[in-house]
């Protein structure tokens, strides 16, 4: 068991990313950089000459004024300005989520993303309705006793009542309009109104949808694209109309029945780890691809060392989709905590009940550096993940997609 976690360490340290290797097609790894080099450089002077052709589906490039259909899943408490700026000056965009930011901090943090790119980037925000709150919600008795429990285990005194958590929507929403950010997506559905609003700003507002009319109904909603997030995905669920589990549907089924029900271009979300999924996802129909779990790999993202750690060692089989963490079901990676709050078999808070009153936790979970008791969101995908800085993520993702789609157009 150790030996296969040093194994994987290695290889995502110090061996060449696996896609490439399977591309190159040759043990020289010598003669393998000099051809990756050379293809970096014909795709530094494409760029510059303003070729930017090499992409089948152009959509979400000229809708966002993108050159690379690559997005950074907005990440709240993961993301922050210097990823952001990397990816999109990579030629991505780089997506910060701002859920759990209040208005101040939110417009430092677009001037500190403006301090280091001129590129569009996204910013994103929980929708509205997630600010509802239950006042009177409160633990039932097996999970009173059971925070109890953990709160006495590390000190932490009472166990404090239920209260709201991020937000205010509407003041974070008037930020991002006053900064002119180019790009703004929401989670868990979109309102007419906040859209146009964003709209008539001169934003391009994306959305996530996890069925073919949630998909629909954000279409009518007037959003510019659509973010197709697969069952595979990292983080919580973006479904807002139906039952969590009715709505788990794979990327790969998800993606090409949305593609056929929507016109607006359609971004596919979960489990797309690397070049193979992004060309995956274009023959799926996809216009771009949005990635989370393979971006937590870059040193650059704001991972906390005890999760980084458990993200190395993960497998698909590892992570799960659950309501113990906030409330809303969130897919991460099984923990003490959550093992815990899931065997008492009580129904839990609502959102964001259930959030607040895990955040004591959580916070002296991180000081301690205890992966026990964060919050380790993770996709399905994890096992693929890899440690490497965002500059060279980014340009191998893009060098082979490019030598993958010559290859199988070749065939
Ligand atoms: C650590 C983590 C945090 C996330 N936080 C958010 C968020 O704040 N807002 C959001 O729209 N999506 C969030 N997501 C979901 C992503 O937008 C996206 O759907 C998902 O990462 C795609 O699946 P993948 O992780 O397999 O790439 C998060 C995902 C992860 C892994």
């Amino acid at each position: 068991m150790e030996g296969i976690a040093r194994h994987r360490a290695w290889r995502r340290t110090c061996a060449a990313p696996r896609v490439e290797e399977n591309l190159r097609g040759t043990a020289d790894r010598e003669s393998g950089r000099a051809a990756m080099r050379a293809s970096q450089n014909a795709s530094a002077s494409r760029t510059r000459q303003g070729q930017t052709d090499m992409w089948p589906d152009r959509k979400l490039l000229d809708l966002l004024e993108i050159e690379h259909p690559i997005i950074q899943a907005p990440m709240a408490s993961a993301t922050n300005p210097v990823i952001v700026a990397a990816v999109s000056n990579a030629g991505g965009l780089g997506s910060f989520g701002a859920a759990g930011t209040p208005s101040p901090k939110l417009r430092e943090t677009i001037k500190a993303i403006r301090e280091r790119t001129d590129r569009p980037f996204n910013i994103n925000l929980f929708s509205a309705h997630t600010e509802e709150f239950d006042r009177d919600a409160r633990p039932g008795p097996r999970l009173a006793k059971q925070l109890a429990a953990y709160h006495a285990e590390f000190g932490l005194g009472a166990v404090p009542a239920p209260e709201p958590m991020f937000g205010p929507f509407d003041g974070q929403l008037e930020v991002l309009i006053e900064e002119r950010v180019p790009v703004v997506s929401f989670h868990f559905g979109a309102d007419a109104a906040a859209v146009g609003k964003v709209h008539a700003a001169g934003a391009k507002v994306l959305c996530s949808a996890t069925t073919v009319d949630e998909a629909k109904t954000l279409e009518r909603a007037g959003v510019a694209a659509i973010i197709a997030q697969g069952g595979e995905a990292g983080g919580h669920r973006g479904t807002f109309s139906i039952d969590y589990q009715r709505a788990l549907i794979g990327t790969m089924a998800l993606v090409p029945q949305v593609v056929d029900a929507v016109d607006v271009p359609v971004i596919a979300a979960g489990g797309v780890m690397d070049a193979r999924g992004i060309v995956a996802c274009f023959a799926l129909g996809a216009s771009a691809v949005q990635m989370g779990t393979a971006f937590l790999g870059c040193p650059e993202m704001s991972v906390l060392d005890a999760w980084r750690a458990s993200l190395r060692n993960a497998a698909a089989e590892d992570t799960k989709v659950t309501k113990a963490v906030s409330g809303r079901p969130a897919r991460a990676i099984r923990n003490r905590y959550i093992e815990g709050v899931e065997g008492l078999q009580e129904p839990l808070l609502p959102y964001p009940a259930q959030y607040s009153v895990s955040r004591a936790l959580r916070k002296s979970a991180a000081e301690r550096n205890d992966s026990g008791f964060m919050s380790m969101w993770a996709g399905q995908g994890v096992g693929l993940m890899r440690d490497q800085p965002v500059d060279d993520f980014m340009r191998d993702l893009v060098d082979a997609a490019q030598i993958l789609m010559a290859r199988l157009g070749s065939r």
